[in-house]
């Protein structure tokens, strides 16, 4: 089974005061969570385990959007950098998937995919790239769609995973951080579109998730 990054329920990351924050975000942010230097180590082992399982066939990398467009640009980096300075090498090509879920810091409880075709994926090896992981249920339904293009094979990396009790127990094939159960933002992540300009991925204030709520 895929093991991430652990960060304990006790773990609540570092004084946002010895990192560099946009303006706009200082009085929103109580902590960095995760510091943009280790997501970028962390990737980069990640990257060097999935060439390891499927670098011998093509691939088609699916970016699940917006979350996760950061962290698959910055994979992706990293296996063409193995690509380019190891003794084999495959192509890789790209495809995109727009997935809504959440309002707030809840989820709607309705899962909408945004101008997918997914047509690509007929028989190719599927790489999918997700931001974070919490219930599972958004990974499970886009899961269901890409099956039905009959993909050669397919396997998830996700950055994050949540521990929730809500959890049905889904876990990706390659996991960068398992985190407790505190809503993240930063590193593409958002809250009603804001942070995603941010590179540490952070906890927000209480008073954040009010100035920024939807109604
Ligand atoms: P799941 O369907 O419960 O696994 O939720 C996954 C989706 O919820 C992700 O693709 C995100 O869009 C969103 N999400 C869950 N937790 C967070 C968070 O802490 N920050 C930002 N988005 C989140």
């Amino acid at each position: 089974m895929a093991h991430g990054l652990q960060i304990r329920d006790e773990q609540s990351g570092y004084n946002k005061n010895l990192f560099c924050i946009p303006k706009h975000y200082e009085e929103d942010l109580e902590r960095v969570f995760i510091p943009h230097g280790l997501i970028l180590d962390r990737t980069e082992r990640l990257a060097r385990d999935i060439m390891q399982d499927m670098g011998s066939h093509d691939i088609v990398a699916l970016c699940v959007l917006k979350g996760g467009y950061k962290f698959f640009a910055d994979l992706l980096d990293h296996i063409k950098a193995l690509n380019q300075n190891g003794d084999k090498s495959v192509p890789i090509t790209v495809d995109f998937v727009r997935i809504k879920s959440y309002c707030n810091d809840s989820p709607t409880g309705k899962i909408s995919f945004v101008g997918e075709e997914l047509s690509t994926l007929n028989g190719k090896n599927v790489l999918v790239v997700e931001d974070i992981i919490e219930t599972g249920r958004t990974m499970k339904a886009l899961l269901s769609k890409i099956k039905d293009k009959k993909p050669r094979m397919v396997k998830v990396v996700s950055l994050l995973v949540k521990r929730t009790c809500q959890s049905p127990g889904y876990r990706p094939d390659y996991i960068g951080f398992e985190i407790p159960d505190k809503f993240v933002v930063g590193y593409a992540l958002d809250y009603n579109e804001y942070f995603r300009d941010l590179n540490h991925i952070c906890i927000l204030k209480e008073n954040a998730k009010e100035k920024y709520r939807m109604s």
